[in-house]
């Protein structure tokens, strides 16, 4: 039987990056980007080039790097959007721009103030400017959730015969429940029928993105739109995992269908994501959680060990979870062991990253007995920020904060210029930043802190997040830490902060060199 493909769209980059407190800098969107690609999934959105600069130059660089999925970069339905994300994707293999403008009456009344008919002017000739660019265009009807059916089917009309092939309709807050979207994804699409593939892009405020998706599949959608582990504005998007298990493990009722993913890629895709953004999914996530394979109860544990199927119905090996988590490595690995495992994870190092992370390798292998998959997966992605290393933390002394007052001393070097110096502080991590700001001469401003232990055992590696802003007028950054030592693994997501922050300067300050020698 000849099954009907269902398109992946991942978002992560993109709205998974809206989540609170997920940005990441453009070295970690392309291991992003590549992982994607690895677990298959079709269409990567990178990001939304007007946004920033540095939008711009991660979509760009991905572009370059991915050959198999498709690259897209979302744009409001305004020129100046549609050229920065023309431009941006120019050099992938395959591109797709996305444009999108509100249809909903309370969008726009209140967020566009223009009328029905001015909108779909716009929507149509934001498709025709986009078709300059590329073939593939998809345009979304922003709020589709809580538009009226009769316009949408008005400007899809408007759209598909200005050159659109995707018609997207999102449940943008959350709102609609299964059956209602069901209804209508039926009707857009026995009115639409295959003149344009119709996608949908469920937010979860009310936890039911993923069924909401489910529920379009069965009603003629062709295409979902989605994130791992579920990342993305407010209460986040239909989770990738969750969308494609559900289709592989019910494949009784979804028989006609089949997705382009390597489930294995799952599992290393979301832990990638996780190290990076420093979000964990919830312990109870569906497919990912920590326990989402844990069995607690005696009667339970009974059962898996007589037979797994009566607790299970997900092999952990499907989504690439290897539950003996393997002691990988140890002191005495060498170098080709090493590399041979990472390939196996599915890292591709340059040599220059593969030197620094075996160093770090062996540092750790002297200290921790037991190396599991996590340990090295979290270890990678903290050494391939594909940020240059401005500042280096060569050592660390604290006095604690029992009885006297706490104090940081550290040296730091600083291209070749090593400094030492040391600061008081409220408590022990307050003097190591304080210390890092004294010898670096910035001010950072603690947003977030936050620390979780990787794999397990009473000598897990703490991987500390911390969100700080340098300058008020710029975005807030997050930095990563690792180490067996709480206080030094934050020292390090402190100053990895600052090595992002001032990566991210010097490529406006490129910026605006270029365009002024252009004007
Ligand atoms: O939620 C939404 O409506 C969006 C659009 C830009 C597709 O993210
Ligand atoms: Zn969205």
């Amino acid at each position: 039987m000849n099954k009907e493909k269902i398109i992946i769209f991942d978002t992560t980059l993109r709205d998974g990056e809206q989540s609170p407190g997920a940005s990441m800098n453009t070295g970690e969107k392309i291991q992003i980007a590549s992982q994607l690609e690895r677990l298959g999934v079709d269409i990567i959105e990178a990001g939304f080039a007007a946004a920033s600069p540095g939008d711009f130059d991660a979509i760009e660089k991905i572009s370059q790097k991915i050959t198999k999925s498709t690259v897209c970069s979302l744009a409001r339905a305004i020129d100046s959007d549609i050229k920065a994300a023309g431009d941006a994707i120019a050099k992938a293999n395959k591109q797709r721009i996305h444009t999108f403008i509100a249809t909903s009456p309370i969008h726009m009344q209140h967020k566009l103030k223009m009328t029905p008919e001015e909108v779909i002017k716009r929507a149509v000739a934001s498709v025709q400017y986009a078709k300059t660019f590329v073939d593939d265009v998809e345009f979304s009807c922003e709020d589709a959730g809580r538009s009226d059916i009769g316009f949408m089917k008005e400007i899809s009309d408007a759209v598909i015969q200005a050159g659109a092939s995707t018609i997207n309709l999102p449940d943008t807050v959350g709102i609609r429940l299964p059956t209602e979207i069901g209804i209508m994804i039926k009707t857009m699409h026995e009115y639409i029928g295959d003149r344009a593939i119709i996608s949908v892009h469920n937010h979860n405020d009310l936890g039911l993105a993923v069924a909401n998706s489910l529920e379009s599949i069965i009603n003629g959608a062709r295409q979902v739109e989605c994130t791992i582990n579920g990342l993305g504005e407010r209460a986040g998007n239909a989770a990738l995992e969750e969308v494609v298990m559900t289709l592989k493990v019910r494949s009784d009722v979804f028989a006609n269908f089949e997705t382009n993913i390597n489930t294995k890629e799952i599992y290393p895709a979301s832990r990638l994501i996780a190290n990076i953004t420093g979000i964990e999914p919830q312990p109870n996530k569906a497919i990912v959680g920590k326990n989402a394979f844990a069995h607690e109860s005696g009667i339970h544990q009974d059962g898996v060990l007589k037979n797994k199927e009566t607790y299970e119905i997900i092999k952990p090996e499907d989504i690439g979870l290897d539950l003996e988590d393997t002691i990988v490595l140890g002191k005495h690995s060498g170098r080709a062991a090493f590399k041979s495992k990472l390939d196996k994870l599915g890292f591709v190092l340059e040599k220059d990253e593969l030197n620094s992370t075996f160093t770090r390798f062996k540092e750790l292998a002297d200290k921790k007995k037991d190396i599991y998959d996590d340990d090295l997966r979290a270890l990678v992605t903290s050494e391939m920020t594909g940020v240059e290393k401005e500042y280096e933390l060569v050592a660390m002394q604290l006095m604690d904060s029992t009885g006297g007052v706490p104090s940081a001393a550290m040296t730091i070097k600083h291209k070749d210029i090593v400094t030492t110096d040391a600061s008081i502080g409220d408590g022990t991590i307050d003097a190591v930043f304080k210390t890092i700001d004294r010898i670096t001469g910035y001010q950072g401003r603690l947003l977030d802190y936050k620390v979780t232990s990787v794999s397990k055992g009473k000598d897990a590696l703490a991987n500390v997040t911390v969100k700080v802003t340098f300058d008020k007028n710029e975005p807030a950054i997050i930095g990563h830490g690792l180490s067996l030592d709480t206080m030094l693994a934050s020292a390090r997501a402190y100053i990895g902060a600052l090595n992002s922050y001032l990566s991210m300067r010097g490529m406006l300050k490129l910026r605006d060199t270029d365009s002024n020698k252009t004007v």
